[in-house]
């Protein structure tokens, strides 16, 4: 079977990581979270207190910054390191969602981050999920996949995730939050969220992890033969 490369782009929290992980575990391919790559990122300018209306300062803190994925045994993925750092918990954080996609849409940023993706797919077996991965970091990829969800089921799955670590968050809040990040992620300038003209949609409103896997391990086993 030949190695290929697996897109799956869509709008916040309609269960790409979960999707991604999931396909790669099961094709023994890497998984790579590119949001988390850009929640990283959002994490240092804002501890840094960087000021991003300076493209000068940008490409300084840019320099600063190193990224990588460790795998953690306990849980059985990787987490996302920030210069040696273990900041898997800390990237989660309202804090940092608040931030992180006016920061994403950022020329240079886009531009380190993409630059680092495609480096990582170079050998092929990768499962990336984001919002530009089958548009603009892997526009040959083999197989690209659109997840969609109804937004109501996008509230409620982010809220339940997010309630274990935080009780005293609203729905409110992070219904607020999904809206506007979807809004910049489809509006910014460079690499918007665009579903590619070859990718296949997928929504999951209405199914299980396992039946979503199920499909998409057909798709991607038809790309492999
Ligand atoms: O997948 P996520 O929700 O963890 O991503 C966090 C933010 O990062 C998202 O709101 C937009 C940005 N992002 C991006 O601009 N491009 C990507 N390929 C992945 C994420």
């Amino acid at each position: 079977m030949k190695k290929i490369i697996i897109t799956l782009d869509g709008y916040s929290s309609c269960g790409k990581s979960t999707l991604a992980r999931q396909l790669a575990n099961e094709l023994n391919y890497v998984f790579i979270d590119s949001g988390a790559m850009y929640r990283a990122i959002t994490l240092y300018f804002l501890r840094q207190h960087v000021d991003w209306s300076d493209a000068k300062k940008i490409h300084k803190a840019l320099g600063e910054i190193s990224l990588d994925f460790q795998y953690n045994e306990a849980t059985g993925q990787s987490d996302m390191f920030l210069n040696d750092e273990n900041v898997e918990a800390l990237i989660r954080d309202m804090l940092v969602s608040e931030r992180v996609s006016e920061i994403s849409a950022l020329k240079e940023v886009r531009e380190f981050g993409v630059a680092q993706q495609q480096q990582m797919g170079k050998m092929k077996g990768i499962v990336m999920d984001g919002r530009d991965i089958g548009t603009t970091v892997f526009p040959e990829a083999e197989l690209k996949i659109f997840v969609t969800a109804d937004p109501a089921v996008r509230v409620e799955r982010r809220f339940k995730e997010l309630f274990q670590k935080n009780p005293n968050i609203t729905i409110k809040e992070v219904q607020d939050n999904l809206e506007m990040r979807d809004y910049i992620d489809s509006n910014r300038e460079f690499s918007p969220l665009r579903k590619a003209k070859d990718a296949v949609e997928l929504d999951n409103s209405n199914m299980t992890k396992e039946e979503q896997l199920s499909i998409a391990l057909e798709w991607a086993r038809e790309k492999m033969a």
